[in-house]
């Protein structure tokens, strides 16, 4: 990422800003209930869109996903599951509770930091009994999607996303992506995509 430049009134006066300046990583310890089911997670309250930090906090795409899923777990005993766009990793992570494989991917290695501290902290826990790995995937990079599925050769059951298709020049290449997990899988993998209207009516 590049160092941005300020040009004050005095030409020689160019105040040059790391990355660091503008990334907030003050993360808090935040409960989450979806049915029966507790979660806590490092994330922060409010997001950044300038360099899309927006998986820094729980959005209500994931809210709307994680009650769905906590109200039909069966869907989730014994899968592989993928995750994309996972953020903190608050559906991956209740996925983990009820399947046997979970992959939570992000493309931003901000994010993926407090992703894979997230896994961590619940993997080192009672409750969490499925495999847990984070991934760097930007949807369409076929050479990353082909490495992870090199190391996950029996590819996923399910495809999971919560709140990913805000930004209609990246949905070609999320659908991209879906399409060729699905035809590699084959017959059997489903894709549950969860979203939050937020466009004024
Ligand atoms: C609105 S957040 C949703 C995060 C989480 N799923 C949730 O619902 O709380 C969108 C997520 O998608 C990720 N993302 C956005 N564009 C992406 C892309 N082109 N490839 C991979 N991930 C992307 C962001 O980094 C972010 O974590």
């Amino acid at each position: 990422m590049e160092s941005a430049m300020q040009s004050g009134g005095d030409e020689d006066d160019i105040i040059c800003l790391d990355e660091s300046f503008f990334i907030n990583d003050d993360y808090q310890l935040t409960t989450f209930k979806y049915g029966d089911e507790v979660l806590q997670l490092f994330c922060l309250q409010s997001a950044s869109t300038d360099y899309d930090l927006t998986g820094q906090l729980v959005w209500p795409g994931a809210e709307l996903l994680n009650n769905y899923l906590s109200n039909n777990k069966q869907i989730l005993h014994g899968r592989s599951i993928i995750e994309l766009g996972s953020g903190v990793g608050v559906t991956g992570i209740l996925c983990s509770r009820f399947c046997r494989e979970i992959v939570l991917t992000d493309h931003n290695d901000e994010v993926i930091k407090v992703l894979k501290k997230n896994i961590d902290v619940h993997s080192s826990g009672t409750v969490s009994h499925a495999d847990s790995f984070a991934e760097k995937l930007e949807w369409g990079n076929n050479s990353q999607l082909k490495e992870i599925l090199q190391r996950h050769p029996g590819g996923f059951d399910l495809i999971l996303g919560a709140d990913i298709c805000f930004q209609h020049s990246s949905i070609p290449l999320l659908f991209d992506t879906v399409v060729q997990l699905l035809l590699f899988k084959g017959r059997g993998c489903k894709f549950l995509l969860a979203y939050v209207s937020r466009a004024r009516t």
